[in-house]
């Protein structure tokens, strides 16, 4: 058997005998109109969260020169080699509900000379300020990833913002000069800057008409320097409150390039008993991809409400926290939001990557939340050990999608329905690549149920594919390879692609 990639033999041979692949397979048609390409995918949906949370920035990206761990300069080099892989387009810091309460003061100067504060949004742990301002934006550099800096609108005032921006952007005066003393000469790129987060909530509790005024008045002072341009995004609504859009574009639509969005995916849809990460039933297997998809319906009600106000779409949708979130795993740190990440998880981020790439005209940026060992995270370390998820192979392979032009693509086949929820059988993304080559990619949502998918398309297609053998197929740090990508080719009958997708899959090919 040639599939063999990174030693994944034990889940391909189990695939193939499972009863999964006795049964026919479901028949799907897939037609990929490359006459009518949408506006390009942005590479920034491919955008990540690193928040001051549980061991996010700290043992996650961080670990400070004294470390054993490897590290450059404080940054672990495990990790930052796993996510330069990545091509991480940007990275939204430091929160989230942190960033409400964050000081950027606080994370300048000498470590030893900062402050110690309360995280009191996550677990009310001491938080000592030793990642700030310059470790943020010296591992953007590192990493070649844009900065989205979340400004503090709910604790602070316009004057804090605007003197931050100052800091980090000014080539003279006094704030650059403090900026140079603390080490950095050269300004940074700022290229987006979040004027507040979830205003809603942990923001401020705002009205909307509330946040909108606000929004007016903090964006006013938040400027780079001249000749340099700055992306301000406004903070918008929780999931589905559509009036909050509607009341902020038209309050406020002129004075924002981006309105955010936040939506997350609970398998029960309830914050008290969330679902488990592992161990889940079918049924909540079900919940999970359908309440993801859920994203679909929320992005396109929050497309009409923006186009009400803004028809010629100047004001661009970031989705800017999305991802599963699950009860707390046992054993982990109360607050700290851990969780372990599934073939499920994998599943989510195809289906949703596919949602923004229908919605490029208006969705320019998403970022999942969160990077490293909170929630829908890439990548889990325990110390020294560090390990991928599935959600990191799905955006591994999704990588040319990165920029691509996608292309309308109808898909006709059955759906897969469990426990109230239904989702098409077969989800399908295409895209031209910015290196001219076709991709699709194709996820199948079934778990019981292979699929064989006729395409009009010709050539040789090939790629990967994730799956595995059980819905919760997941990596542990003592087996960390248990599930990741293996090689995947098409076939050609009548001339045509056909691609043979077995029960919980995705595929991602070049054709060629
Ligand atoms: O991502 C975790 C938290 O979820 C963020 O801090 C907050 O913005 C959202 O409610």
């Amino acid at each position: 058997m040639k599939l063999l990639k990174h030693g994944l033999l034990p889940i391909v041979a189990t695939l193939m005998a499972s009863p999964a692949l006795a049964q026919a397979p479901a028949s799907v048609t897939v037609t990929v109109d490359t006459g009518k390409p949408g506006a390009k995918i942005e590479p920034a949906v491919y955008g990540q969260f690193a928040e001051h949370l549980g061991r996010g920035i700290y043992e996650g990206l961080w670990v400070g020169t004294d470390s054993k761990i490897p590290n450059t300069n404080g940054y672990r080099n495990d990790v930052l080699a796993a996510l330069r892989h990545l091509k991480v387009p940007v990275v939204r810091w430091p929160g989230g509900c942190f960033a409400d309460e964050y000081d950027w003061r606080d994370g300048i100067g000498p470590s030893a000379k900062r402050p110690v504060r309360i995280n009191r949004h996550w677990g009310g742990v001491t938080e000592d300020n030793a990642f700030g301002t310059h470790e943020f934006m010296n591992y953007s550099e590192m990493l070649g990833t844009d900065a989205y800096v979340a400004g503090n609108m709910g604790s602070m005032s316009p004057r804090d913002m605007s003197q931050w921006m100052e800091y980090m952007t000014a080539e003279k005066g006094s704030l650059a000069e403090e900026r140079k003393k603390n080490g950095r000469e050269k300004p940074w790129a700022v290229k987006y800057f979040g004027v507040g987060n979830e205003t809603w909530g942990c923001g401020g509790s705002m009205r909307p008409e509330y946040s909108a005024d606000l929004h007016r008045r903090y964006q006013e002072f938040v400027n780079p320097p001249a000749g340099k341009k700055l992306i301000k995004v406004a903070s918008g609504s929780n999931g589905s409150d559509y009036n909050f859009t509607d009341v902020m574009m038209r309050e406020a639509g002129s004075k924002m390039n981006a309105l955010s969005v936040h939506y997350y995916t609970l398998p029960t849809g309830k914050w008290d008993k969330k679902g488990a990460a592992t161990g889940f039933s079918e049924d909540e297997w079900a919940s999970t991809l359908g309440r993801a998809t859920f994203m679909d319906e929320l992005i396109t009600k929050h497309e009409a409400m923006m186009d009400k106000h803004d028809p010629e779409k100047k004001v661009a949708l970031y989705v800017d926290e999305w991802g599963t979130w699950y009860d707390q795993e046992s054993g982990s740190t109360p607050g700290f939001l851990y969780q372990q990440n599934s073939l499920r998880d994998a599943e989510v981020a195809a289906l949703t990557l596919n949602i923004f790439h229908r919605h490029t005209d208006r969705v320019k940026m998403a970022n999942i939340a969160q990077m490293i060992n909170v929630l829908q995270a890439m990548i889990l370390t325990d110390k020294g050990r560090m390990l991928l998820t599935p959600t990191y192979h799905v955006f591994d392979m999704y990588v040319p999608f990165q920029g691509a032009t996608p292309y309308a693509a109808d898909v006709k086949g059955p759906t897969y329905e469990k426990a109230g929820f239904k989702v098409p059988m077969v989800d399908v993304s295409a895209a031209r690549g910015a290196d001219g080559k076709l991709y699709l990619s194709l996820t199948n949502t079934d778990p019981n149920k292979a699929a064989r998918v006729t395409t009009n398309l010709s050539g040789n297609a090939r790629g990967r594919i994730l799956t595995g053998p059980a819905i919760d197929t997941h990596n542990t740090f003592e087996q960390p390879n248990t599930i990741q990508p293996a090689v995947y080719s098409a076939h050609s009958s009548g001339g045509k692609l056909t691609f043979d997708l077995p029960a919980k899959s995705i595929v991602v090919v070049a054709v060629e």
